[in-house]
């Protein structure tokens, strides 16, 4: 067999998360991953074991403590390594919109009244609402707005945009609701002429991939942790020459140790050592896929990385085709995933029923789903729909399955 022929094993996939075995879960079509994922049997394993025997205070000499804080530090630095940034340059917070906040509070040095800091009309609120804040330093708001006709977010417009005073640029790299992959690389290359700062929300991206910060050469990138197999909490990675030159919000005499400055206290301990479970679920991954031995974990993720897009491509494009034929449904976003341009984030509304109607008889035919505006109102907005009732949206996730594909067709066939 070829590398390139070497499939994503489902079965072996499907076997490393208790929930597909679980009564309550077991018998439901999971479409609601862009909400919150299932974990693997490692990270159940990595909490379970913290509760149990190191659930003390870290980094004392006793053993339970030391291991605790050895295996903190594991986390951090086996995350480091699968993204490819520093262990100085991650930060594992509550939540992606809470370290967004950290991180705005925290930029307001750089920004002098006049300013002008660039937003979207694309992302989920987490990366506009706390760089609005910067009003309060005199900055100027500027909103790049996605195209109607395609629903992307254009560069040629994002290059009108950007004038002397543009100080802070934040970009989602993939759509919550639109699904489109935006050219995070391309973007940052022009900031970064223009001496902008560029904050990369990773979050409906690093589920199906994660990202390589220095290849994107993105100043700022953040993703949930809980999207991506892991437990409640969202990590925040920062190029360690801006991190140092930050404000401390934490303790007093803590000032100069970046990047524990940055967030007003520390992690939740339990759940980041639970962390190293989703490393463990990777590896597992990648040996039972491939032979070849000596790699570095960035470039065994990277394998892993292509195996999930072969699959979610498979998995996904037979539901964009169906959407995109439908008469009485209007699909967002490309019909069709090629060369991970698009996530398995598939959002539709109809003609004729609301999306609550829809998504009901969805869950009624045991496809978990929902409708909303997933807090990416002002996409919505843009696009003229309802931001109460929102859209439908069904997310997938490498554990689906092309059983699922087929249940969700024949679900919509019936509706
Ligand atoms: C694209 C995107 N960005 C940010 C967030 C906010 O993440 P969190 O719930 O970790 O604050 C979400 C949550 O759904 C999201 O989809």
């Amino acid at each position: 067999m070829t590398l390139e022929n070497i499939k994503l094993d489902i079965d072996y996939v499907r076997s490393q998360f208790p929930a597909f075995k679980d009564p309550l879960s077991k018998d439901w079509s999971f479409f609601e991953n862009a909400g919150g994922s299932y974990v693997p049997q490692n990270v159940i394993e990595k909490l379970t074991e913290f509760m149990t025997s190191t659930k003390v205070q870290p980094y004392a000499k006793y053993p339970m403590s030391k291991i605790a804080g050895e295996n903190m530090d594991l986390a951090t630095d086996l995350f480091s390594k699968m993204i490819n940034a520093k262990n100085n340059e991650i930060l594992i917070g509550g939540s992606t919109s809470i370290n967004l906040y950290v991180l705005s509070n925290a930029l307001k040095k750089y920004i002098n009244p006049g300013d002008e800091v660039i937003v979207t009309n694309q992302d989920h609120e987490a990366n506009i609402s706390p760089w609005l804040r910067l009003k309060e330093q005199g900055a100027n708001i500027v909103q790049w707005k996605f195209n109607l006709s395609n629903q992307e977010l254009e560069i040629s417009d994002l290059e009108k945009l950007i004038t002397s005073k543009t100080k802070i640029l934040a970009v989602t790299h993939c759509s919550n609701i639109i699904g489109s992959v935006n050219n995070l690389k391309d973007i940052c290359k022009l900031a970064h002429k223009n001496n902008i700062i560029v904050i990369g929300d990773g979050v409906s991206y690093a589920p199906h991939g994660f990202p390589n910060v220095k290849e994107l050469d993105v100043d700022f990138y953040t993703f949930s942790l809980y999207k991506t197999y892991g437990p409640h909490l969202a990590l925040l990675y920062g190029k360690e020459e801006i991190l140092k030159d930050l404000p401390n919000q934490n303790h007093e005499f803590l000032n100069g140790i970046y990047p524990y400055t940055i967030n007003p206290g520390g992690p939740n301990h339990e759940e980041l050592v639970s962390l190293i479970g989703i490393y463990e679920y990777f590896i597992k991954l990648y040996d039972h896929h491939f032979k070849e031995k000596g790699l570095s974990i960035l470039n065994k993720i990277k394998k892993i990385n292509n195996l999930f897009s072969k699959h979610e491509e498979h998995i996904a494009n037979p539901i964009l085709k169906y959407l995109h034929e439908r008469k009485d449904l209007k699909l967002l976003g490309k019909n069709k995933i090629i060369n991970k341009d698009r996530a398995p984030t598939i959002s539709f509304i109809s003609n004729v029923k609301t999306s609550k109607n829809i998504s009901e008889e969805l869950v009624k035919n045991k496809i978990a789903t929902r409708n909303d505006n997933f807090y990416a109102w002002r996409c919505l907005e843009h696009l003229g729909i309802n931001t109460e009732d929102g859209v439908v949206r069904l997310s997938m996730a490498h554990y689906n399955t092309y059983h699922e594909t087929k249940n969700v067709i024949s679900a919509l066939e019936k509706i």
